[in-house]
């Protein structure tokens, strides 16, 4: 039987302006497209493993406001058990400026607003009861990830760290994690190591190995991944598709890898099916809204 998996994490509402070219500090660029999504790394992602398939439980905190009830309106719609979400009375519900150019590239500023308040004491132990693998990112505060993997591990939870945005983690964090799934950037602020060859991320994924971390995927954008374990040390490939928007790119990858490692799959076959998702969302403007559904995958 396949078990409920548990994301906890962030939610934003995302603030999108499409233009050709990134303005400079201090330019003003006229002639952009604008669009109001859901987002935020934690919701992307599971809204992306429930569109696939899993039965997620979600955990974020939002304010109580418009956005916030836009949010919890539309995990309802995409079938999450949001029965733990949190809300603060103080803080705002998480927001996101993004500004998308003509290659799919993106800015983002992000205003954490009541994710930075989702703390340990919002997720009492019936949040972990019956789940056989979490997912967890970093936009909320470090104090509560650290709780989760904790909490976790003594529960006997597979734990996947989707360290974004990237921060030099100290080791207890790494130490006991099922699999990280760092992208380039996030690899290189918490080892050193710039992946610029086959060679260096062999190096980057041993470190993590040796921080006690089981499984390691790096992801690489349209180069796809590096997948390093006791099975596979080796790419895989991502497919080739026009980027219009990468915003959540590694979000659905994420969601994706998620569920499909929870329904038991194989690493490699994991890998090309999050690989899949990821980049047909590459091919769609904003973040949840592009997360395919699994009858996009077969
Ligand atoms: P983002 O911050 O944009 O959400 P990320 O930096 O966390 O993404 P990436 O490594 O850029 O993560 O992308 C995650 C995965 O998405 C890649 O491993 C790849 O499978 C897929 N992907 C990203 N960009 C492209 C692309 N241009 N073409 C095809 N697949 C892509
Ligand atoms: O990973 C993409 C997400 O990062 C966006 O949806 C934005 O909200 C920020 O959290």
């Amino acid at each position: 039987m396949e078990h409920k998996v548990l994301i906890i994490g962030s939610s934003n509402t995302d603030m999108v302006v499409k233009t050709e070219e990134f303005p400079k500090p201090g330019e003003t660029v006229l002639g952009g497209t604008f669009l109001m999504n859901p987002g935020g790394k934690g919701a992307n992602q599971a809204v992306a493993a429930a569109r696939l398939g899993a039965d997620v439980r979600f955990v974020a905190k939002t304010g109580d406001d418009i956005f916030g009830k836009q949010a919890r309106d539309g995990f309802v719609k995409e079938g999450l058990d949001i029965q733990y979400f949190a809300k603060s009375q103080d803080l705002a519900s998480g927001v996101a400026l993004i500004t998308v150019n003509g290659k799919g590239e993106n800015e983002i500023v992000v205003a954490s607003g009541a994710n930075m308040d989702l703390l340990p004491a919002d997720l009492p132990d019936a949040v972990f009861e019956d789940i056989e693998m979490a997912l967890i990112q970093l936009e909320i505060p470090l104090e509560t990830v650290r709780y989760v993997i904790r909490k976790c591990q003594n529960e006997n939870i597979k734990v996947i760290l989707n360290p974004a945005p990237g921060v030099k983690l100290a080791d207890d964090f790494l130490n006991g994690l099922f699999l990280i799934t760092p992208n380039e950037t996030e690899t290189e602020i918490m080892t050193g190591i710039v992946t610029d060859s086959a060679e260096a991320l062999q190096n980057a994924a041993a470190y993590f190995h040796q921080k006690g971390v089981q499984n390691v995927i790096i992801t690489l954008g349209s180069k796809g991944v590096f997948l390093s374990n006791n099975e596979f040390n080796d790419f895989i490939p991502a497919l080739k598709v026009p980027a219009v928007d990468t915003t959540a790119a590694g979000d659905v990858f994420n969601g994706a890898i998620l569920k499909a490692l929870a329904s038991g799959e194989n690493w490699v076959k994991a890998c090309h099916f999050a690989c899949k998702a990821a980049a047909i969302s590459v091919t769609r403007m904003g973040a949840q809204s592009s997360a395919p559904y699994l009858s996009e995958l077969v």
